[in-house]
């Protein structure tokens, strides 16, 4: 088949999928048909509409879910029923057979399987969306075998392009209509900033040489903390499409029967993976970005495993330091702080007005502390900003992305165990022992500064504490 004509039919299928979902959005809104009356849409209609989404996504494939994943984390972006429909997405590949790991092995490295491990197990430990996990054996020491499915690259490639040419065109229609500021532009460019940083992260997911140098990492910067254990790579058996890791089994950290029935409390164990997560975000600016259930383990001394090094991101001391003094300001509910802070890290667009931002921080702080769920707290505050301002304010600076990822998926994991878990208030003692680290840990920021703070939030608690 050639490059073009397989271009060509995938683009038409990606456009297929798309068009009537846009054209319904379109007509919904009004905004491109100048008569008829408006068409009021029910629960109902958005809900089978959402459905609908979500099944063409997954038809669609790997990338399209993971920007579907990464979207639906954003509530700010969408209405519910369609993030509720966004967060179940999966992506269900079948395994690869066996023969074809095999020979995808054999090819790399250029010799029988078994001259390479000692045993290989036929049946995977794991199949995902760019790749399959097999358990084997290598001088005599059980090893995990991570393989990319062969031909994957090529697909992401051409999605990509196809899904960018249709942005840019939405883009110029929308100008051409003079819709610059309508919320459809608002999400198409932030659309367009999604799917170019989750293209930049899978290319680097299939490529191993990325993963294992994560993996080394992340290893060496943990390696003194006795919270966390990152498998140690087998670099002689890595190659830029095979990764090869020490077997580290573990049980999932959703699983809260299981830890439980192994002497555990899975909210102490979530705590204790925020630590660590402050630890990679705030001290080495190295962090594991994909803290999914299925990437997270606990072994049988408690210790946190991390599996899956194909999405690390680093953050720059600006950034670093920005979040640092967030984190503060949140452990003492200074919103005002918050807000000036995420003005200068360039979140809020510096047109937006100061007071209204101020009310929205207010509003975000008193719906923090009710018990709702993270979702639900992240949309009622989306509708909020989106009345005050009367659009979305926000400008998503890329290193920005998958922070609040992070952030959610860690509060998607707590509220596993408890409704409403959310990380400033619930996670504050782990929050406040890993800036306590910090502190001793850090050259790169200003501590006189801090302490100086921290002295004077101590002193405010001392002095306004309740009888
Ligand atoms: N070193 C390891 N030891 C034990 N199990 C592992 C190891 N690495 C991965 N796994 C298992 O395989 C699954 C998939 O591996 P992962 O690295 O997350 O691949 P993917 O990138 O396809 O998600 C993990 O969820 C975990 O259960
Ligand atoms: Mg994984």
């Amino acid at each position: 088949m050639t490059g073009r004509y397989q271009v060509a039919r995938r683009a038409a299928q990606v456009v297929g999928a798309a068009t009537p979902l846009i054209l319904g959005y379109w007509r919904d809104e009004r905004r491109f048909f100048f008569f008829g009356g408006a068409r009021p849409v029910t629960e109902a209609t958005h809900a089978e509409r959402a459905r609908r989404i979500r099944a063409e996504i997954e038809r669609l494939g790997v990338g399209f879910i993971k920007v579907g994943q990464v979207v639906s984390t954003r509530g700010d972006l969408l209405p519910r029923p369609y993030l509720e429909q966004l967060r179940q997405l999966q992506d269900n590949l079948t395994p690869l057979t066996f023969d074809a790991v095999q020979a995808a092995l054999e090819a790399t490295y250029g010799c029988p399987l078994a001259d390479v491990f000692e045993d290989f197990e036929p049946s995977p430990l794991a199949t995902a969306s760019i790749g399959q996990v097999h358990r084997a054996r290598y001088a005599g020491q059980p090893v995990v075998v991570k393989l990319i499915r062969p031909g994957i690259q090529r697909q992401l490639a051409v999605d990509f392009r196809i899904v960018t040419a249709l942005l840019r065109f939405l883009d110029e229609q929308l100008v051409r209509f003079r819709q610059e500021n309508s919320d459809v532009h608002v999400l198409t460019r932030l659309f367009s900033q999604i799917v170019t940083e989750v293209n930049a992260g899978l290319r680097e997911e299939m490529d191993f040489v990325f993963e294992r140098a994560n993996a080394e990492r992340l290893g060496v910067l943990l390696a003194d903390n006795p919270l966390v254990v990152v498998p140690k790579v087998i670099g002689e058996l890595c190659r830029p499409n095979i990764l090869v890791l020490e077997y580290r089994p573990g049980i999932k950290i959703s699983d809260g029967g299981a830890l439980r029935a192994a002497g555990f409390e899975p909210l102490r164990l979530v705590e204790q993976l925020v630590e660590v997560y402050l630890e990679m975000i705030l001290v080495h600016g190295v962090y594991h970005a994909d803290p999914h259930p299925g990437n997270i383990a606990v072994d049988e001394r408690g210790r946190i495993i991390l599996y899956d090094f194909g999405i690390v991101r680093t953050l720059s001391a600006r950034i670093r330091e920005g979040l640092l003094k967030m984190t503060l300001d949140g452990l003492r509910g200074d919103i005002p702080a918050i807000v000036d802070e995420l003005y200068r890290m360039g979140v809020v667009d510096p047109a937006a007005d100061r007071a209204i931002a101020l009310r929205v921080g207010e509003k975000f702080r008193e719906l923090y502390l009710r018990d709702m769920l993270t979702a639900e707290r992240i949309e009622a505050v989306g509708r909020y900003m989106r009345d005050a301002f009367g659009y979305v304010p926000l400008r998503m600076p890329k290193e920005m992305v998958y922070v609040f990822r992070v952030v959610s998926m860690l509060e998607g994991l707590g509220t596993c165990f408890k409704p409403g878990w959310n990380i400033m208030a619930d996670a504050a003692p782990a929050v406040q022992r890993g800036i306590r680290k910090m502190m001793l840990a850090n050259e790169t920021i200003k501590w006189p500064e801090f302490i100086a703070r921290w002295i004077g939030q101590w002193l405010r608690t001392l002095f306004t504490r309740p009888a």
